[in-house]
């Protein structure tokens, strides 16, 4: 039996999770690695999701119960820890773009411990796939104390966050085993667009004819991302270029920002190789040192409306000798720009869509990164599932 301590040495219980049922009966079947499998799950993942929370007939979302009135919140702030909190950053900008909200972003280690201006017309939001983190609870505990208006968005339903949150939106995307979350960041990003379209209709922030379309689009999602699973072979061809480098680079402006934070951040937790995720247009004010030949480069450009700016920063890079690999969508104008390494393109949708498309190979250049240099996939060495201690 462990011990664990709290800051001041007093001895503390550690939580032992136990399986659910769900857990215990869910198998690699075929695959090496639980990864692979949830990699592979996330066009079910998403389907999933849509059927819980949108009426086909109606063409509408369901949010059964939401506690709170909508006149009643002027502001959300969104938090959490690592994978989790990629996907706040992604909900700020849908936030932003489609609802009247303020709306900031929090780490959970660092809110729970700043002098924070809690807000009665706030709506603070905790993702988190297990609901056991320690830092996202005790964030959630904080607010709880302070009588402000909690919501969760969890995978495990009967986790402490969910049952001490005011309000819960389960992602529905069944065990996720592998340490390095997956498609619970999907999930956590498509139940948040799915709250933010709700929140913006409610408000009238967002016309009828405006949010119908939204909706009709995330019916064709699912096929979308099972499309952007097939891009293994040109993954597998190209991941010794990022494990023999010294670090790579991940690029990207707008809702490509976090997936390029999320990119950096698998593969580190799995190829245990320096990658650094950054805003595009930041480059030129530091990281733009770091570039020297060959170096890989990953930048996130889909054709939105931050399309041109990256490309530009991406001949920056490449004028210093980076590899850049491409991710960007297909389209029937010629990407305007020589000397690319690699591109792969994903399947065309509405830009706020794009997260879900462009995060896929990322995830498999992690996975194949790792497989080759044979570490231990589903538990990468110092990292584990749910963190519950601080
Ligand atoms: C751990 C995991 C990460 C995860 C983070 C937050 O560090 O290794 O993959 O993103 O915890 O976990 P949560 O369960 O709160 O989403």
């Amino acid at each position: 039996m462990l011990n664990f301590f709290n800051q001041s040495g007093k001895k503390i219980n550690k939580k032992i999770l136990l399986l659910s049922s769900d857990e215990q009966n869910y198998e690699k079947g075929d695959y090496k690695h639980f990864m692979a499998k949830e990699i592979d799950e996330q066009p079910n993942t998403i389907k999933n999701c849509v059927n819980e929370y949108i009426d086909k007939i109606n063409k509408d979302i369901n949010i059964f119960n939401f506690p709170f009135k909508e006149k009643e919140i002027n502001s959300i702030t969104l938090i959490g820890c690592g994978t989790a909190y990629h996907s706040c950053i992604i909900a700020k900008y849908w936030f932003e773009q489609l609802t009247s909200f303020d709306v900031s972003v929090d780490i959970a280690s660092e809110f729970r411990y700043r002098k924070n201006k809690f807000k009665k017309d706030c709506l603070y939001v905790f993702v988190s796939q297990s609901g056991e983190t320690a830092d996202t609870y005790a964030a959630l505990d904080l607010c709880n104390k302070n009588k402000m208006k909690t919501c969760s968005v969890v995978n495990v339903i009967e986790s402490s966050i969910a049952r001490d949150s005011k309000f819960v939106l389960p992602i529905h995307c069944g065990p996720e085993i592998g340490v390095a979350s997956t498609k619970a960041f999907l999930g956590q990003m498509l139940v948040l667009y799915i709250l933010c379209l709700k929140l913006a209709q409610k408000r009238k922030d967002i016309s009828k004819k405006d949010y119908l379309i939204r909706i009709k689009k995330l019916f064709s999602l699912a096929e979308l991302v099972k499309k952007s699973l097939m891009t293994e072979d040109k993954i597998q061809s190209i991941c010794s270029s990022f494990i023999d480098a010294k670090g790579s680079m991940f690029l990207g402006r707008g809702y490509s920002f976090p997936i390029a934070l999320e990119g950096a951040l698998k593969l580190k937790e799995l190829a245990y190789v320096h990658a650094e995720g950054y805003p595009a247009g930041e480059m030129k004010h530091g990281p733009l040192a770091l570039i020297e030949d060959g170096m890989p480069v990953v930048v996130i450009a889909p054709r939105d409306q931050h399309y041109k700016k990256t490309i530009s920063n991406m001949q920056e890079v490449i004028a210093r000798g980076a590899k850049v690999l491409l991710i960007t969508n297909k389209s029937k104008d010629e990407v305007y720009s020589e000397n690319i390494w690699e591109t792969i393109e994903v399947e065309n949708t509405n830009d706020d869509l794009f997260p879900f498309l462009v995060t896929i190979p990322l995830q498999k250049l992690a996975y194949y990164s790792a497989l080759k240099k044979g570490y231990d996939i589903d538990k990468p060495r110092n990292l584990a599932k749910s963190v519950t201690v601080e």
